[in-house]
């Protein structure tokens, strides 16, 4: 690949992304964040925003930087469409398309339905999450934020990141490790074994269920939310017991190390997975995540429906 131009169907996957091509997507998010807030060049594009499952910051930051670069987004209300009446997702889709827009952002519970979306309309595609699989644009405004914070993309490298929680359901985990691995960050994956995906699906992850054991050694810690509408009966004990062994408590925070910081991709669950004076904390960059989303968002935007070009 090499070049954006491997995005001109769509935004599928972090695997779609080399190192080269995500640093350009990092620039040119960094050049949205310090110019000019609106611009024309996506001026007349039309963009469905197809959302099958909740959310507010990523629909939310979809909309505003398709907004400011000049481009219209259309909502699909998916509660009051014809899914509701039976009809199938390809008949939904197929009607979509017919309208003519440009192509479209969606957000599915079916994994891998944003590329089959652009297998049958040959519309472009940006995945705003699919299941348990993808949520690649989460993972490019995730690095984006540690780069500012790091000073570069350059300085991820060698940087300890723990991510916690329920790791198998988590679209999120998948798609920071691949975004992570391609700048050479090391990461620690840690939860209880039955929230862990399988063995293999990342060999050169570190793996552990003893959260306090690795405290002392990260640099970045990641927290998950309990995705408990994908979540099968019996995986976890009991929520005490899950916050005992893996919410970021004031006690936990104060073990880990300076300089380290926290992040979490929202929405939080205060008192779950951490608590909400850590998520209010001079190291949380949370914020950060979700107001850096539009900029990352609006970069995703143009090399998908712009010009192609390098940034
Ligand atoms: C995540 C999602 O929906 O995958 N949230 C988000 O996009 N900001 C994570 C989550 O729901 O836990």
């Amino acid at each position: 690949m090499g070049t954006e131009g491997g995005l001109k169907r769509g935004f599928w996957s972090i695997g779609q992304l080399d190192r080269e091509v995500a640093e350009s997507l990092l620039e040119r998010a960094r050049r949205h964040a310090k110019g000019p807030r609106r611009s024309d060049v996506l001026q007349g594009v039309e963009i469905a925003a197809l959302f099958f499952e909740t959310s507010t910051r990523t629909r939310v930051s979809f909309e505003v930087a398709a907004t400011r670069l000049g481009a219209t987004m259309l909502h699909f209300d998916s509660k009051s469409s014809s899914l509701s009446k039976g009809e199938s997702l390809h008949d939904t889709v197929e009607t979509i398309a017919s309208f003519g827009v440009d192509g479209m952002v969606v957000r599915s519970s079916a994994a891998g339905a944003p590329q089959l979306m652009a297998d049958w309309t040959g519309l472009k595609v940006v995945n705003a999450g699919d299941g348990a699989h993808q949520h690649p644009s989460q993972a490019l405004l995730d690095l984006y934020t540690l780069s500012e914070r790091r000073g570069s993309p350059e300085a991820l490298s060698g940087l300890r990141v723990g991510i916690v929680g329920d790791i198998a359901h988590s679209r999120v985990a998948r798609s920071l490790m691949e975004g992570l691995d391609l700048f050479g960050a090391e990461v620690t994956l840690v939860g209880p074994a039955t929230l862990m995906p399988p063995v293999g699906f990342r060999p050169a992850t570190r793996v552990t269920s003893d959260f306090d054991e690795c405290l002392g050694d990260l640099d970045v810690v990641y927290l998950l939310r309990l995705q408990q509408e994908r979540i099968g009966q019996g995986l976890i004990p009991s929520f005490e017991e899950y916050v005992a062994r893996y919410s970021l408590t004031r006690e936990r925070y104060r073990r880990l190390r300076s300089g380290v910081v926290i992040m979490h991709p929202g929405p939080v669950y205060p008192g779950m997975e951490v608590d909400s004076a850590v998520i209010a904390a001079e190291s949380s960059l949370v914020r950060s995540q979700t107001r850096n989303g539009v900029f990352v968002r609006m970069a995703i935007l143009e090399a998908v429906f712009g010009d192609g070009v390098l940034a």
